[in-house]
Formats: structure tokens, C-alpha cells, sequence
């Protein structure tokens, strides 16, 4: 089976390092992909988001199965693209990708369907927002609507900082037209969970827990990113928690997807909060979490070629999944100045000497090779994955790793998996 796989971040060298043991697999492609997935595969110079360009390459290479990576095609419409091209992609429509996309039409959605999640009130005006804060008790979530690139979510502390928010994303459109909608929501308190699923429009394959790590600093501080780390499994879900999860979560969402005759087919990420009152959905996204693919890929003893093509089929019911018992945890090497301003250029030492170790996978994000040297070349640079008896022990391995890498200004959790040891 002739493989391309679009994006190119520590997400997308997981699934690529997973997708070439498969016996399926005749050739994999990566566009962009980056210095970690060209020694998987090869790397082609497409940006993710260059559809028309994606397309033409498919059909010239003849490839069988496309899996992409991040949102961003996904909302553009990718998927509707390879499809009425006649190619095979495993992913959500357009349409169906509003999950993620359009955060008013998934709230609206889970609210119609009885999906436990965040109480929340949708705004088009800025005057009525501001009214609305004014009669609440407890400072809110502030969310745009849209796609923002990961930051158009405001966990606020103060009633002050809530209307700042709503002037900074109604008034001064601080994320574009992503701002245009805007969602004020209680805020929720508990651990997070990450539940990823893959679906084929009907059946749903649930995935082992994950847990991710938001903000940059230990113990949860400082502003959000796109992920410092994550562990799978959580043991504080227990194995009927998890079918909770799935009989009160992902049946229904995926269920209502097909009443509204807009199926859902690709990975779904719910991701929740473990409330007092019960698991709540926080947001979905239409696409696998980064960095919760990268521990989750290390523990899924399946071929994942045999999943994503069964979900193609519609035959997802037709696979069963295993995983390895052992726990994995991932460690992202950010950039100093992340999630704010940082340098590129860097260059990154030490990765020779954490090649081959048993049970540990550096996966690359931001990196470029320049002579035979890597460099860092984004904000999350690299994600450290180790795989032991628990989880303490896979920390052990990540962090034994971490320690061997270096580069000028790099920053790391010290703390990831920690709260699965309380
Ligand atoms: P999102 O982009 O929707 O995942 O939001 C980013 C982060 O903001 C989440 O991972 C949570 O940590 C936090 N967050 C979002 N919504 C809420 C909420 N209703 N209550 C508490 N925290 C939230
Ligand atoms: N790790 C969070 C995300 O992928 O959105």
C-alpha cells in the first residue's frame, strides 16, 4: 500500500514511525514531513495546506491511503477534495471537521444530542457579551469561536480579564474572523483527559486514555501551548469510566453526526474534563492530539494501516485493537521563549547518543537539518517518548533520554506523568 501521510510535527513522526511497520506498506510519503520522518519515508515538498498540489500528487504517485495530520486542511476541506478526485483518505469533510472547527455548531450540537459538556452562551454582539459576563458570579472561559491556532481559549481569572477578552477578540479581532462568534462558558475543574477514537462514520474504535499537559510550566502554570507532554494510560480512568466515556460521549456525538446526515470518518479527539458531577467535553477536534499521538502510538500493538483502512471501508467493526500493557510517556523539548517568541537556528546536541535505546523514540517537530546537523525550527522542537513497566518507569526512560539532549535556551516540563503517580 503506497502511503502519504500530510503534516510534518511530532504528531506526524508518530504516525509515520507506526504506519512503516506495517507489512502493508510498499512506500510512505510525508508532505512536508521533517528530518525524523525522512528516515521513515520520503519527504515531499508540499506545505499541508497546498490541497491542489496534494491532489496531483496522490494521483501521479497512485497512492492508496492518505492520513492527514493537522486541522487545518481538514476544515479547508481536503478531505472533499481526494474524495471526489476519486482518492482514498482517511479524515473528516469539511463539514464534518465544524466539530472542531466552529466550536458554536458543536456546542449547539451537543446541547440538541444531550452530550455532557460546559454550560455555555453564544454571542454574535460584543455589547451583549459584555452584559452577560456583567451578571455572572464567577469569571469565564472566553473562547472564539473559530480555528485560532490553538489560542483562542481564555481561562480567566477576573471579571476584568473576561471583558478585556471579549473587546480583544469582538472589537479588535485579535484572532481575525475566527472572533466573529464568540462562546462565554463556566469554567470547568478537574483533570483533563484526552480521548481519541477512530471513526469510519458509524463505528467507533476507542483508544487507551492520555492525558496532556497545557501549560508551559510544572504544576500547570503560566500560558497554555500546544501540549508540553502527555502519558498514556491515565490510571485515574477506570476501565468503566472509559465506557462511560465512549456510551455517553463518542456514541452520541457520532450518532448525532449521522441524524444531521453529516457523518463523522477520521480520529476524534474529545477532549474532557473529569468533573464531581461526571466526564464533560471541554472541545472536540476533528484530528489526532499532539503530543497525545505520540504515547498512544508507542503503546498500539495493531498495524495501523490495517485500522485506517478498515475505517475507510466502513468496516471499523472489523478490527480489533491491542495494546501493549506497558505505559508510555512523552516529554516535548520546547524552545526558550515558547509559547512567546524564540529563536531558530539552534543547533541540537545529543541525539546521537539516545539513538537505539531501548524503548525510547525521539520524535521531531520543529527541526531542519542543515549538513548533517539538526537544528531546532519551531516552538515544540522534539518529543521524547519512553515506554516502561509503569509509569514511573517510562519517565525514567523519557526524562534518562531528555537528559542527553541539549541545545541553547531549550526548556522541558519536569513533571509530566506525575500527576498519574499521586
Ligand atoms: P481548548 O482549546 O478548547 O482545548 O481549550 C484549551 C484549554 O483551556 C483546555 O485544555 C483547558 O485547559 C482550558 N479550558 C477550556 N475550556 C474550559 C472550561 N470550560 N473550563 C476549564 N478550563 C477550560
Ligand atoms: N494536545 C492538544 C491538541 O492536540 O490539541
Amino acid at each position: 500500500m503506497k502511503v502519504l501521510l500530510v503534516g510534518g510535527g511530532g504528531r506526524e513522526h508518530a504516525l509515520a514511525w507506526k504506519i512503516a511497520q506495517s507489512p502493508r506498506l510498499t512506500k510512505l510519503y510525508v508532505a512536508p514531513g521533517n528530518p525524523g520522518t525522512a528516515e521513515l519515508g520520503e519527504n515531499v515538498p508540499i506545505e499541508a495546506t497546498d490541497t491542489s498540489a496534494l491532489v496531483a500528487f496522490a494521483k501521479e504517485k497512485k497512492i492508496d491511503l492518505t492520513l492527514v495530520g493537522p486541522e487545518d486542511p481538514l476544515a479547508e476541506g481536503i478531505v472533499d477534495r481526494f474524495k471526489s478526485a476519486g482518492l482514498r483518505i482517511f479524515g473528516p469533510t469539511a463539514s464534518a471537521a465544524r466539530l472542531e472547527a466552529d466550536k458554536a455548531f458543536a456546542k449547539q450540537l451537543m446541547r440538541q444530542y444531550s452530550v455532557p459538556t460546559a454550560e455555555a452562551r453564544i454571542f454574535t454582539d460584543a455589547r451583549a457579551a459584555l452584559t452577560y459576563i456583567d451578571s455572572r458570579e464567577e469569571p469565564p472561559v472566553i473562547k472564539a469561536a473559530g480555528l485560532a491556532k490553538g489560542k483562542g481559549v481564555i481561562v480567566c481569572g477576573t471579571m476584568d480579564e473576561a471583558r478585556g477578552a471579549v473587546r480583544d477578540i469582538m472589537q479588535k479581532k485579535v484572532f481575525g474572523d475566527a472572533g466573529d462568534t464568540l462562546i462565554i462558558e463556566e469554567r470547568l475543574t478537574g483533570q483533563e483527559l484526552s480521548i481519541l477514537a477512530f471513526v469510519d462514520g458509524h463505528h467507533i474504535n476507542i483508544m487507551e486514555t492520555c492525558q496532556d499537559h497545557k501549560p508551559i510550566g510544572d504544576g500547570d502554570t503560566g500560558p497554555n501551548t500546544g501540549g508540553m507532554g502527555a502519558y498514556s494510560p491515565v490510571p485515574i480512568v477506570t476501565a468503566k469510566m472509559h465506557r462511560r466515556i465512549e456510551s455517553e460521549i463518542l456514541v452520541p456525538i457520532v450518532d448525532a453526526m449521522i441524524r444531521t446526515s453529516n457523518p463523522y470518518r477520521g480520529c476524534l479527539y474529545a477532549g474532557l474534563m473529569l468533573t464531581p458531577a461526571g466526564p464533560k467535553v471541554i472541545e472536540f477536534n476533528c484530528r489526532f492530539g499532539d503530543p497525545e499521538t505520540q504515547p498512544l502510538m508507542m503503546r498500539l500493538k495493531t498495524d495501523l494501516l490495517e485500522i485506517l483502512d478498515a475505517a475507510v471501508e466502513n468496516k471499523l467493526d472489523t478490527v480489533q485493537m491491542d495494546w501493549d500493557d506497558r505505559a508510555a510517556v512523552c516529554v516535548v523539548m520546547a524552545s526558550g521563549g515558547y509559547p512567546g517568541d524564540y529563536e531558530k537556528g539552534t543547533p541540537i546536541t545529543g541525539l546521537d547518543d539516545v539513538k537505539g535505546e531501548a524503548d525510547v523514540q525521539v520524535f521531531h517537530a520543529g527541526t531542519k537539518e542543515v549538513d548533517g546537523q539538526i537544528l531546532t525550527n519551531g516552538g515544540r522542537v522534539l518529543s521524547v517518548t519512553g515506554l516502561g513497566k509503569d509509569i514511573a518507569d517510562a519517565q525514567e526512560k523519557a526524562y534518562g533520554a531528555v537528559s542527553k539532549i541539549y541545545w541553547q535556551g531549550v526548556r522541558f516540563r519536569k513533571d509530566i506523568g506525575d500527576k498519574a503517580l499521586k
